[in-house]
């Protein structure tokens, strides 16, 4: 059966890139996903990033219940009362002034909205992400993702510009080593600034960086951003897809680092799993923008299924206490990551806030040059010995295993899932010791 299936799926679903497995799998709860042949697999990557609260709690099922018995969808005219109590139950959450909230389904459109709304407040269009970002696949959120593959789509949506990331492990501009001062900051503006058209509109980023190498920005980064979105009349935009509701050991990366954005999107950890984003603003900002007309009808902008969820998901956050779980299973873990790069040689960095953490590989530690084929092949043995994890690699960017397991991990599986990994690094060194590499 499993095997049958197992050739359906190469006849029947397009492939869309990324790591595939060649089993299918069937069940996740918690921090463990089970496949086709009935393994247990430690699930270090919350599904897609999304499923903090754990795979399958019984939160999330009772709140899918409910919207069965009362509803799953409606015309998008129709405001739901569940997508109110949502709305401000998320203003409690947020720093003021953001306050409104437009409610879709994935990180990309949150993004796509929030684009849209700065371009129509500003009346610009020209915006400003890091580069090594990722910001979603859809026309102007992939026009600003630098961390996707973007050759052979054709043009961009015009008015995309990159500025280097601040990455003080393996700094873009070559200047730095071990704390970014900011000069690839001054650079990229003052690149952005020779360029500009003179309509600028927006500067997107995800204060931590996820798929660019789980990047922390120096602690003062964002105000002097912030100040330089001001003195160019951009709205700062914070993609907080990863980072919010307690990923990170804070609500939200804009309280981690003390600054407000005009806007913000929060997606991936609202739903805990179910498709539900939101672009979030300030009164001000959305008044301008609904002044210009703006729209953002789609078939399930306001469904009630995703906003019940969303609720019982924020309140599972509350009633678990999981943004301080976060802080205390995110510091455990890391220390038990440095444990292992007291003893290897090829972990050059272990860094991260909460349970988002970021471990690179490299060949030594004098050079960093990076160290792919370890990294592929540790990632491989990991899940053959039953732990998922991700492993970011771009030749300019380093390999960096990304590790964030739901914030509902407990240290017994933290233990196995750093047993596993120091396993899995000592036999990967030592095959490709045996292959001459
Ligand atoms: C920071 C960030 N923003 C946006 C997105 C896009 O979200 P989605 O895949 O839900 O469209 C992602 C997806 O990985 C992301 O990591």
């Amino acid at each position: 059966m499993a095997d049958d299936l197992r050739k359906a799926a190469d006849e029947f679903l397009v492939r869309y890139g990324g790591d595939r497995f060649d089993r299918l799998f069937v069940k996740a709860k918690g921090a463990v996903v089970v496949d086709d042949t009935g393994r247990e697999i430690l699930d270090f990557t919350s599904g897609q990033m999304c499923a903090t609260i754990g795979h399958n709690h019984p939160a999330i099922v009772e709140a899918m219940a409910e919207s069965g018995r009362n509803a799953i969808h409606m015309f998008s005219g129709m405001i739901p009362e569940v997508v109110v109590r949502l709305g401000r139950k998320l203003a409690e959450w947020l720093p003021a002034p953001l306050k409104k909230s437009l409610f879709v389904n994935t990180g990309s459109e949150s993004n796509e909205a929030a684009l849209r709304i700065a371009k129509l407040a500003t009346g610009g269009y020209e915006v400003i992400a890091f580069g090594g970002s990722w910001h979603g696949v859809t026309g102007a959120a992939a026009g600003v993702s630098y961390a996707s593959d973007r050759r052979g789509y054709g043009p961009d949506v015009p008015g995309a510009y990159a500025i280097p990331e601040p990455n003080a492990y393996r700094c873009p501009i070559g200047h730095c080593r071990d704390r970014c001062d900011k000069s690839c900051l001054n650079l990229g503006l003052r690149m952005f600034d020779m360029q500009s058209r003179g309509a600028p509109a927006a500067i997107i980023v995800e204060p931590i960086l996820s798929a660019g190498g789980v990047i922390v920005p120096p602690d003062d980064y964002f105000e002097t951003l912030r100040q330089a979105a001001r003195e160019r009349g951009m709205l700062l935009v914070f993609d907080e897809a990863q980072t919010a509701f307690g990923r990170i050991g804070h609500r939200f990366a804009a309280n981690r680092f003390g600054v407000v954005p005009d806007i913000m999107t929060v997606s991936k950890t609202l739903g805990g799993g179910v498709p539900l984003a939101a672009t979030v603003t300030s009164d001000k900002i959305e008044a301008q923008a609904h002044a210009k007309g703006f729209t953002y009808y789609t078939s399930h902008v306001s469904d009630p299924l995703p906003a019940t969820v969303g609720l019982a998901v924020l309140e599972t956050i509350e009633r678990e206490r999981l943004i301080e779980r976060a802080q205390e299973m995110g510091a455990y873990m890391r220390e038990r990551l440095r444990e292992l790069h007291q003893r290897y040689e090829c972990i050059g960095d272990v860094r991260g806030e909460g349970l988002l953490i970021g471990v690179e590989l490299v060949k030594d530690r004098e050079s960093r040059e990076p160290h792919h084929r370890l990294g592929a092949k540790t990632t491989a043995r990991c899940f053959e010995l039953g732990l998922s994890m991700n492993i970011r690699r771009r030749p300019e960017r380093g390999s960096v295993w990304r590790i964030a397991p739901p914030l509902t991990v407990t240290r017994d599986e933290i233990d196995r899932g750093v047993a596993i990994l120091d396993r899995a690094l000592s036999e990967s060194l030592d095959a490709l010791a045996r292959e001459g590499g």
